[in-house]
């Protein structure tokens, strides 16, 4: 399969009057062709921070990608001038945020808003681009589009403006979306009917999607693979099936306690005992180590290396290194050394 986003050893910090918040410490993924990556964890791990820094719209100051490259379409973003991000942004990486509700200009109508990037980008006509923007909204679901056009956001409901943010998104057809908990705000059923589209459009156009959510009955509908973060590290990556059936690490494992089937709906991530690590000082070995029923020596002095378990999934986790094969052996021995028989 062909990749269309390389993230490499990324690294974003943030300087503030209180320190420097390390908040995504070396992360490394793939996206391929066609294919939708959730990425999962609790919140403050690192998920937005991430995809905004594939956008380059982290704010400088106080934040800076310190390291790493991010690479798209074979081209390091991380290098790219602003001037050039602008002619990438919104066309062939869209991104729909976190608070889509205020995505909208108030004051335009909604084919304005729609029509702005395709004139802007692709120079089409004032024709043309109407009848991309009529496309757009059948193809989101909006019932008289013509009509439609001409209003303005607030004639629309929370779900219909979502919908809207989507055509936004998607009308320029760029190659990468990241769509940053886009149903959060919405009842379930327009949930349900978002994430439809969401399969619809990766049919027919083949985009690739990085999707944020805490919901993972929208990663057991959407997802071919996901990534898990925690404290700025993504600590596994697998394929669907390999995360909720084959979970490795002690955080994942915890992470999708609740589901030990695909068809879940509407279920949040389970919560896990403990509060994650002060990303001012984050420790300089396996970060959920306090947390962690199984923490060794070890781990809270050496970061774990990448632990390949198939072709398509990774973790970080002493438990799975081999190296550590002889740590558990001790640990077990101590264990039943101090529990013993008294
Ligand atoms: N502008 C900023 N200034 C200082 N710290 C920031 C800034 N933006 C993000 N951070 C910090 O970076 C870390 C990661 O934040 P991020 O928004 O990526 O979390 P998240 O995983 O998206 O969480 P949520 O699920 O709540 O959206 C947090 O500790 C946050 O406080
Ligand atoms: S590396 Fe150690 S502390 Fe971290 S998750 Fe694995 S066993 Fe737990
Ligand atoms: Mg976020």
């Amino acid at each position: 399969m062909e990749k269309i986003l390389e993230v490499k050893n990324l690294h974003v910090t943030f300087t503030t009057y209180g320190g420097t918040v390390k908040a995504v410490r070396g992360v490394n993924f793939d996206l391929f062709k066609g294919e939708t990556l959730a990425i999962v964890g609790e919140s403050g791990c690192g998920k937005s921070v991430t995809s905004n820094a594939i956008m380059r719209l982290i704010p400088t100051p106080p934040g800076e990608i310190t390291q790493g490259e991010i690479i798209f379409n074979g081209e390091d973003v991380t290098s790219f001038s602003e001037k050039k991000m602008r002619t990438i942004r919104g066309v062939d990486i869209s991104m729909i945020f976190q608070d889509p509700m205020t995505a909208l200009n108030p004051t335009l109508t909604i084919g304005n808003q729609l029509m702005e990037g395709l004139r802007q980008h692709h120079k089409v006509t004032k024709e043309t681009a109407r009848r991309k923007a009529l496309e757009m909204m059948d193809l989101v679901g909006i019932p008289n589009p013509k009509e439609r056009l001409n209003q303005y956001p607030h004639q629309f409901s929370g779900g219909m403006r979502q919908r809207i943010v989507i055509a936004i998104a998607l009308i320029c057809e760029p190659e990468l979306l990241i769509a940053d908990e886009p149903t959060t705000a919405l009842d379930v059923t327009i949930q349900a009917q978002i994430l439809e589209l969401f399969d619809k459009i990766q049919r027919e156009t083949n985009v690739s999607i990085i999707l944020i959510t805490h919901d993972l009955g929208v990663v057991a509908k959407v997802a071919d693979r996901i990534a898990v973060m925690y404290a700025g590290k993504l600590i596994e990556t697998g394929t669907k099936r390999e995360l909720f059936y084959n979970p490795q690490h002690p955080y994942t494992k915890g992470l999708l306690r609740s589901v030990p089937r695909l068809n879940m709906k509407g279920e949040a991530l389970s919560p896990i005992d403990g509060t994650p690590p002060d990303l001012f000082a984050p420790p300089k070995g396996c970060p959920f180590a306090a947390r962690c029923d199984f923490a060794m020596e070890v781990c809270e002095r050496v970061y774990p290396d990448d632990s390949l378990k198939s072709d398509t999934h990774r973790v970080n986790c002493w438990l799975q290194d081999k190296r550590a094969e002889h740590l558990l052996v001790i640990n077990y021995r101590n264990e039943n050394r101090g529990g013993g028989k008294q």
